[in-house]
C-alpha cells in the first residue's frame, strides 16, 4: 500500500512545472508527494499548503509556504483521496482537512489526485462522508443529515475520545451507510444546512487527473 502511495506521489511531480506555486493537500500519499517535490524544490517558487500538517512537512523540507490570498490562483493542486469513483469524483477530508482542501482545489486550474488502487470504487460512500461543521450547530446540523440522507452521522473524535477540532476551529460528522448515486446533488444539499462549513464530497468539482500508484503508475 504504502509503495503505492508513495509511487502515485512521485509521479506527480511530472505535472509540476517551473516557477509554479504548487496547491499542495494532506495525508499519507502527499507526503510522499512532499518528499519528492523537495528534490525539485529550487525549481517551484513555493506551496499553498491545505493543512497545519502539510505546511510542517513543507517548512521542514525547506519549501516555502504562502498564503492563498497572497498567491492568486493556481496552476496545479496535488492531494490525496478516500474514495475516489470512475467519473474522478471523491470523497475527501478522512485527514480532517476538507475545508481547506475544498478551497484550493477551487483555486487551482488542474487538480491531479494521487491514490492507491484500494481508493477506487464505483460508488462513493462506503467510507463514511466527512462533513465539517460550526460547534454550536453540531446536533442540529446531524438531524438535518439523517433526514436528507437517511446516513448516520456520527462526531469524529480523537485517540482520547474527545471531539476532533479542525484547523479551522470546527467539529467533523462523518456521515455512515451511504451510497451516494447522485453526488452532485448531495454536495449541494449538504451544502444548504446552516452550520455546515464543507462537504467531503468532491463532485461539482471534482480531481482533472488521478494517478494511481503502482508499477507503472496509472493515469485517469
Ligand atoms: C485529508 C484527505 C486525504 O487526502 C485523504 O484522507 C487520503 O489520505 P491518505 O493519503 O493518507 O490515504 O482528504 O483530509
Amino acid at each position: 500500500m504504502s509503495d503505492a502511495k508513495r509511487l502515485a506521489g512521485e509521479k506527480a511531480i511530472e505535472y509540476v512545472r517551473d516557477g509554479m506555486i504548487v496547491g499542495v493537500g494532506t495525508g499519507s500519499t502527499v507526503a510522499y508527494f512532499i518528499d519528492a517535490l523537495a528534490t525539485i524544490k529550487h525549481r517551484i517558487r513555493g506551496a499553498v499548503s491545505s493543512s497545519e500538517q502539510s505546511s510542517g512537512l513543507l517548512r521542514a523540507h525547506g519549501i516555502e509556504v504562502l498564503e492563498l490570498n497572497d498567491a492568486g490562483p493556481l496552476s496545479l493542486y496535488v492531494d490525496g483521496a478516500d474514495e475516489c469513483d470512475p467519473h474522478k469524483r471523491l470523497i475527501k477530508g478522512g485527514g480532517a482537512a476538507l475545508t481547506r482542501e475544498k478551497i484550493i482545489a477551487e483555486a487551482s486550474e488542474q487538480f491531479v489526485c494521487i491514490v492507491d488502487p484500494a481508493k477506487q470504487v464505483d460508488v462513493l460512500g462506503r467510507f463514511p462522508l466527512p462533513v465539517e461543521v460550526i460547534p454550536m450547530a453540531r446536533s442540529l446540523v446531524a438531524r438535518r443529515i439523517v433526514s436528507i440522507t437517511g446516513g448516520q452521522p456520527v462526531w469524529r473524535q480523537d485517540v482520547d475520545e474527545r471531539g476532533v477540532v479542525t484547523d479551522n476551529g470546527n467539529a467533523i460528522l462523518d456521515i455512515h451507510g451511504l451510497s451516494i448515486v447522485d453526488p452532485v446533488a448531495m454536495e449541494a444539499a449538504l451544502n444548504q444546512i446552516p452550520g455546515v462549513v464543507s462537504v467531503g464530497l468532491f463532485a461539482r468539482r471534482g480531481a482533472d487527473v488521478v494517478i494511481v500508484g503502482g508499477s507503472p503508475p496509472r493515469v485517469l
